[in-house]
């Protein structure tokens, strides 16, 4: 299993380019399962979870062409409609192929994921979303199997899950008639689908907001798509900067995907200036302490908790972080804790009493953005770290020690 060593302490410097969205990549993806056209899906990121859904389009019947950040989708035979453990255990948002799938033939079989490391993450916003659309469910030897001609509906959801939001207008894009999704997630990922969605002939209107419109079509066509720039991404560097000192630019950045952070980051101290097409992070020296609590987008983002709590590690003062979205997504506490940071967690809450230095040590990532926390902390942290369990970071960064040492850091992989 690979490893991260990082001589932490040096300041970043520089200018690099923001990848293509992971959150976003891998729903539009899922959606060409609409159409038997050709689409040509680009700025895709080279990540695991990315390769995971190819090879779920591969399993379904999709033929899928790779080459550099550009992924074309072809159809190559009948579409079969199971999506097998095998994949499923790997990347929970396999879950996102029903929606079309059963909109298209009337039947999908799912199996089911469990929880994970961050929480239980159950699926049941999903099913219930596709059963007011008339779906029939049943659970069998671990599959959810979803039955029915789907109608376009009002759903309304108990939560803005993004997943679900993504399920229930992927499956109204397929069937004739109006959709309307309340409650929905706002997540810029959402706003990146309906435009691709858009782009296959559906007619998606209020996506940013918490109501959605899906104007379906029976049959949907190619089309050609940019994915946008991931915002975790941006959050993650611009917390790195912040953290370890130094002055970065991060071209493609949208600052108004991170409204929330940028705030936090500014009232630490921060400084964060707009540029031609994306952001200026200077860093200003030991941070102050800023509470946050993590909640649906456009609040803090629950993905860039575990940096923000490495970066609140060294700040002056004591600061809380609420995390309300996941049920324990807090196992980097306790890496962190190995580095010196004084970090107590009680129920959904960490306290959090900033050193001035942390120090290097041997840590493990449990999650993506648990990971990507030790990594701020390390870049930040006197001394020589040494992160375990990378493959949990490769799920979500493509080659995250290329762009920091571009940038600076001391950073190498061990394999
Ligand atoms: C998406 O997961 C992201 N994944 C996650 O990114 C992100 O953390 C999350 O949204 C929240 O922003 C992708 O986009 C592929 P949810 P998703 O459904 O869709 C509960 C990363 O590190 N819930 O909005 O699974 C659920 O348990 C990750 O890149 C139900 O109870 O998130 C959680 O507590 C990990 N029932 C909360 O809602 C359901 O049916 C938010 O989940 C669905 C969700």
């Amino acid at each position: 299993m690979d490893e991260f060593v990082i001589d932490g302490g040096r300041r970043l410097r520089g200018t690099t380019r923001i990848n293509g969205s992971k959150n976003a990549g891998l729903p539009i993806l899922i959606a060409t399962l609409l159409t038997d056209d050709p689409c040509i899906i680009d700025n895709v990121p080279r990540l695991r979870d990315i390769r995971t859904t190819v090879r779920l389009l591969e399993t379904l019947g999709k033929k899928v062409v790779w080459s550099k950040k550009k992924v074309t989708i072809t159809h190559a035979k009948q579409l079969s409609t199971h999506a097998p453990y095998d994949i499923v255990k790997q990347m929970r948002a396999s879950i996102l192929v029903a929606g079309p799938l059963l909109a298209r033939f009337n039947k999908v079989r799912v199996s089911l994921p469990g929880g994970c490391a961050i929480g239980l993450r159950p699926v049941d916003i999903h099913v219930v979303g596709l059963e007011a659309m008339g779906a029939k469910s049943t659970t069998t030897e671990g599959d959810i199997v979803l039955n029915g001609q789907l109608k376009p509906s009002k759903v309304k959801f108990r939560f803005p899950s993004v997943g679900a939001t993504e399920n229930i207008m992927m499956a109204a894009a397929a069937i004739e008639g109006k959709t309307v999704i309340t409650n929905a997630a706002r997540e810029p990922e959402i706003e990146d689908l309906a435009d691709f969605l858009n782009s296959l002939g559906a007619r998606v209107t209020g996506a940013g907001s918490s109501k959605i419109t899906v104007e379906g079509k029976q049959k949907l066509h190619g089309a050609k798509h940019k994915v946008i720039a991931d915002r975790i991404e941006t959050g993650t560097l611009l917390l790195a900067v912040a953290a370890a000192g130094g002055d970065v630019i991060l071209k493609d950045a949208r600052t108004e995907h991170l409204t929330a952070l940028i705030k936090a980051l500014k009232k630490a101290g921060a400084k964060i200036t707009p540029t031609k097409n994306g952001l200026r992070v200077q860093a200003s020296g030991r941070p102050k302490a800023v509470s946050v609590t993590t909640e649906p987008h456009p609040g803090f983002p629950t993905d860039v908790q575990a940096p923000y709590m490495a970066y609140m590690s060294i700040a002056k003062g004591e600061a809380r972080i609420r995390e309300a979205i996941f049920e324990r997504r807090f196992l980097h506490a306790a890496e962190l804790a190995r580095m010196g940071a004084r970090v107590a967690v009680s129920g959904d809450a960490a306290f959090i009493t900033g050193v001035e230095n942390l120090s290097g040590a041997a840590v493990m990532a449990s999650d993506i953005r648990a990971g990507a926390g030790l990594i701020v902390a390390a870049l930040a942290a006197k001394g020589r770290t040494v992160i375990g369990r990378v493959y949990h970071i490769d799920r979500g960064y493509e080659q995250i020690e290329k762009v920091l040492r571009k940038l600076g850091a001391n950073i190498r992989r061990l394999r």
